[in-house]
């Protein structure tokens, strides 16, 4: 069976001279078995008609946002909810400019702000465009908005100069959808995370909290979900984008997080603590401001409940994976965490110096677990979330002989 087999394509076609690819591309994707649907910007029909797509697919081409006899037949919003992902190609300038600034202007830019779907953009255009420093900010507004980029490519460009810009070939845009679309080796596994800091309240304005940012959580909680889990994210405060197709639910103090896991736990087969929860938190909250009163202020502060060792401690737990924030003794000091807590495997992090841990992009891990241990070098912490999901994923197929 083709791998792209049932799968649902909302392919969106851009004004650029390479929509025309667009046509080969829709008829090699309905061969590997996808349902293609296809939407048209009103630049991309001064290329290619949309009778050409249309005759090629079977349905007829959207176009327009406001027509009434597109949208009864099936609105937007339901186009957006139909697909299982959307691929725009060519995406232009122009168009990535329109997403990356949250436009709504016509129908696909539309479909994009609707959609909780993946998106993947294949770039066109002129070198110079695709270098200009306001491409490559939108570039980057997009990628941290979880769209995936596939292109652009290098080479001879149809207006005759050289350079980063051509739109992939249609084989390999193909290629990169069924590798997308591929059914994940966690399919149907739920995954329970926590992630960011707790903030524990001193007086209605102050609280006690720590520096995590919740990026490593974050991108962890993504690449569980690129495996194919079912991920649910208990997050503390974080400025962080909310990741697509991860069920978020936000918290503020280690006793609300707390809850939130112990309401979920039960229908998770693993669970993964990256949140740093407070330890110990202010024994009352004032009701007002405290005012500053005298030279000192002492805060009497109480235990907070240990979320991971709770989780681990149940009859029946998930396979449980903690982190392990250290100054000093890092491997040591997990080894102990990883022990006293009764967890599966520990991901322990240096924290207090300038790259790595808390706040930074980057950072590097040593996993342990029972006579086992690895260590993953220094690198963007996306890259470090996909190698920590793999072996995630090994050891929880190791330890509970769930099949490959
Ligand atoms: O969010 P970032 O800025 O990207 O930073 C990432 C990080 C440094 C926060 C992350 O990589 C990390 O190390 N997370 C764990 C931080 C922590 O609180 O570690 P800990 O050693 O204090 O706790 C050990 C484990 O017990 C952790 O899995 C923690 O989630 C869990 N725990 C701790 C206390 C508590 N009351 N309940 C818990 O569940």
């Amino acid at each position: 069976m083709s791998q792209l087999e049932n799968k649902k394509i909302l392919l969106g076609v851009c004004g650029g001279i390479s929509a025309y690819k667009s046509a080969v591309l829709l008829r090699a994707l309905q061969q590997a078995g996808a349902e293609v649907r296809v939407v048209m910007t009103s630049s991309a029909q001064a290329f290619v008609t949309p009778l050409t797509f249309q005759a090629l697919c079977g349905h007829p081409v959207y176009t327009e946002l406001l027509d009434p006899e597109q949208e009864a037949a099936m609105d937007h919003i339901s186009l957006a909810r139909w697909a299982d992902m959307i691929l725009v190609a060519p995406a232009t300038a122009n168009f990535i400019a329109r997403v990356a600034n949250g436009h709504a202007s016509d129908l696909l830019s539309t479909l994009c702000l609707a959609a909780t779907i993946p998106i993947a953009l294949a770039p066109a255009m002129n070198q110079a465009m695709w270098n200009n420093p306001a491409t490559q900010r939108n570039i980057d507004t997009i990628t941290r908005y979880g769209y995936r980029l596939w292109g652009p490519d290098e080479g001879d460009q149809a207006c005759g100069e050289t350079g980063p810009g051509r739109m992939l070939e249609p084989e390999t845009l193909l290629r990169r959808a069924s590798d997308f679309l591929k059914p994940g080796p966690l399919r149907g596994v739920s995954v329970l995370m926590t992630a960011g800091g707790t903030q524990e309240p001193i007086d209605p304005v102050r609280f006690v909290g720590n520096r995590s940012s919740g990026k490593m959580g974050y991108a962890l909680a993504e690449a569980m979900r690129d495996l194919g889990a079912e991920v649910t994210l208990v997050s503390g405060p974080v400025s962080l984008n909310p990741p697509s197709a991860i069920d978020i639910c936000t918290v503020q103090t280690a006793n609300e997080m707390r809850d939130a896991v112990m309401a979920r736990v039960e229908e998770c087969s693993i669970f993964i603590a990256v949140a740093a929860v407070a330890d110990y938190r202010p024994a009352s909250v004032a009701a007002e401001k405290i005012k500053k009163r005298s030279d000192s202020l002492n805060l009497e502060l109480v235990r907070n409940p240990d979320i991971l060792a709770e989780v681990a401690a149940l009859a029946d737990p998930p396979f449980t994976v903690g982190f392990a924030a250290e100054t000093e003794q890092v491997e040591a000091f997990a080894e102990e965490k990883r022990r006293s807590k009764g967890v599966d495997m520990i991901a322990a992090n240096q924290v207090g110096t300038s790259e790595g841990g808390f706040e930074s992009d980057r950072n590097s891990l040593t996993l342990l677990w029972e006579g086992g241990r690895e260590s993953l070098a220094m690198m963007e912490k996306s890259h470090l979330a996909r190698q920590l999901s793999e072996r995630i994923l090994k050891r929880y197929q190791l330890e509970r002989g769930v099949d490959e």
